[in-house]
């Protein structure tokens, strides 16, 4: 789609800039000589022509763009005041449908819809696990699957660790894992 739109921006921008280049072209060849009222008019009604496909290129890009910043599907930051402490309650980040879990092995993003039919699935903290309320699947704090439908655990989202201790997740990069929990699911966290 992303590139979709560059081509047709960039299709509607060339064209414009050829007719403007067009006519700026017969305006010089005519410079110098005197320009007669009908090169004139042309060159004016072709100067309009281009700048409206230009206006209209630029507001349909803008109009189509997707704009993802600080959405889900974009890569999102979580300050380090919010990650939680090792064994901590996870911490919830509702705009990007995901938990940041912090186990001995370091951080994981896990994306709370269930692997099953795709419900929003909570944190129990009574029971210290997840717990989907469609059709009862649960999920240790790793987001494993323990019981019900769920076929597999719940995904997770690639963690990027900052210098300063944020983290940035990106929820456009979602992964399945395999049935049983790994260290090198976590990404290591030292602060
Ligand atoms: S959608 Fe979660 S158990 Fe069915």
């Amino acid at each position: 789609m992303r590139n979709l739109l560059r081509f047709a921006a960039a299709g509607v921008a060339g064209l414009g800039f050829a007719r403007l280049a067009s006519a700026i072209a017969r305006f010089h060849a005519t410079a110098g000589t005197k320009v007669s009222r009908r090169n004139f008019t042309r060159n004016a009604v072709l100067g309009g022509v281009a700048l409206n496909l230009g206006l209209l290129g630029a507001g349909f890009v803008r109009f189509f763009w997707p704009n993802k910043t600080g959405a889900f599907g974009s890569a999102l930051t979580v300050p380090a005041s919010s990650i939680p402490e090792v064994g901590g309650t996870p911490f919830q980040y509702t705009v990007g449908k995901f938990y940041v879990v912090h186990n001995d092995d370091g951080l994981l993003a896990l994306y709370w819809s269930c692997p099953h039919l795709g419900c929003t699935v909570p944190w129990a903290p009574n029971f210290g696990e997840f717990r989907c309320p469609c059709h009862g699947s649960i999920y240790d704090t790793n987001g494993i699957n323990t019981g019900g439908p769920a076929p597999r655990p719940l995904d997770t989202m690639a963690i990027e660790v900052l210098p300063n201790g944020d983290i940035v997740v990106d929820t456009g990069n979602i992964s399945t894992r395999p049935s049983h929990y790994e260290p090198e699911q976590a990404t290591p966290y030292q602060f």
